[in-house]
C-alpha cells in the first residue's frame, strides 16, 4: 500500500486549516512538516507551534522532517506538540543511536533521512529500530525543485538493506505523477508532494492518483 503525505511548505498559508481538511478528505495518510533552521539547510520554514496549533485541528499522522542542525536539542522542543513520527537527518545527528532511544521511550516513530550524497549503508546498523527511512531526491532546503533520477539506485539499494524488516522508504523531492511510478517500483512506498498537491487545480484528484499508481505499481 502506497502512503500520501503531502508537505505543508507549499501550502497557502493564509488558510492552513482549510488546506489540511482538504488533504484529509481526499484521503492523505500522512500531513509532512518541513522544519529547516537557515543552516542544515540554506532555508526558514516555522516551528514547534505551527506543530501543536495544528494538531487539534487534524487526525492525519503528523509526520515532522527536521532539516536542522543539532536535531536532539529541536526534538525536545518537537515532542509535546503531537509529532507522530519526527525524523532527523544522518548528516546532522549528534548521536543518532541516542536520538532513535529517546524517540522510542517518548513513544514517537523514528525517521531517519539521506541527502542525496549520502550512500544508503550508512543506515545499515539502524534498520531494526527505525521506522522511515526518508531519501531525499532534491537536495534539501526549497519545494519545487526537479527530482533526481539518480536517487533511484539508492532507493533499490534501500529496499535491499531493508528486506523483510518493517521499514518504510518516503522520498520527498520533486515527486509527482510521473516520478512516483520510478520510485514506487525501486521499492518506496510514502509519497511525500509538495507542490503536485498545493500548486494543482485539483488537490484531492492527484491525491487519489498517487494512490492508484500504489495498487498499479
Ligand atoms: C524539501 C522538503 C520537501 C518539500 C517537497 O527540502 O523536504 O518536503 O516540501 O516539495 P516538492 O514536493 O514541491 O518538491
Ligand atoms: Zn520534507
Amino acid at each position: 500500500m502506497v502512503l500520501v503525505a503531502p508537505s505543508l511548505l507549499a501550502a497557502d498559508m493564509g488558510h492552513l486549516y482549510e488546506q489540511i481538511a482538504l488533504v484529509e478528505a481526499a484521503g492523505a495518510d500522512w500531513l509532512h512538516f518541513d522544519i529547516m533552521d537557515g543552516h542544515f539547510v540554506p532555508n526558514l520554514s516555522y516551528g514547534p507551534e505551527m506543530v501543536r496549533q495544528m494538531r487539534p485541528k487534524s487526525k492525519l499522522f503528523f509526520d515532522v522532517h527536521l532539516m536542522v542542525e543539532t536535531p536532539f536539542k529541536f526534538i525536545k522542543m518537537f515532542e509535546n506538540c503531537g509529532a507522530d513520527m519526527i525524523t532527523v537527518h544522518y548528516e546532522a545527528a549528534e548521536n543518532l543511536s541516542e536520538i532513535i532511544d529517546y524517540l522510542q521511550t517518548r513513544r514517537i516513530k523514528v525517521g531517519v533521512s539521506l541527502k542525496p550524497n549520502t550512500p544508503a549503508n550508512v543506515l545499515e546498523p539502524y534498520l531494526e529500530r527505525i521506522d522511515t527511512v526518508l531519501i531525499m531526491t532534491v537536495e534539501p532546503g526549497f519545494g519545487g525543485q526537479t527530482f533526481m533520477q539518480n536517487q533511484l539506485g539508492k532507493i533499490e539499494t534501500m529496499k535491499k538493506l531493508i528486506g523483510m524488516r518493517p521499514v518504510h522508504i518516503e522520498v520527498d523531492g520533486g515527486i509527482n505523477e510521473q516520478t512516483a511510478p520510478l520510485c514506487l517500483k525501486a521499492g518506496a512506498d510514502v509519497l511525500v508532494a509538495g507542490s503536485a498537491v498545493f500548486k494543482n487545480q485539483n488537490p484531492s484528484q492527484i491525491i487519489k492518483k498517487l494512490h492508484q499508481l500504489g495498487e498499479i505499481k
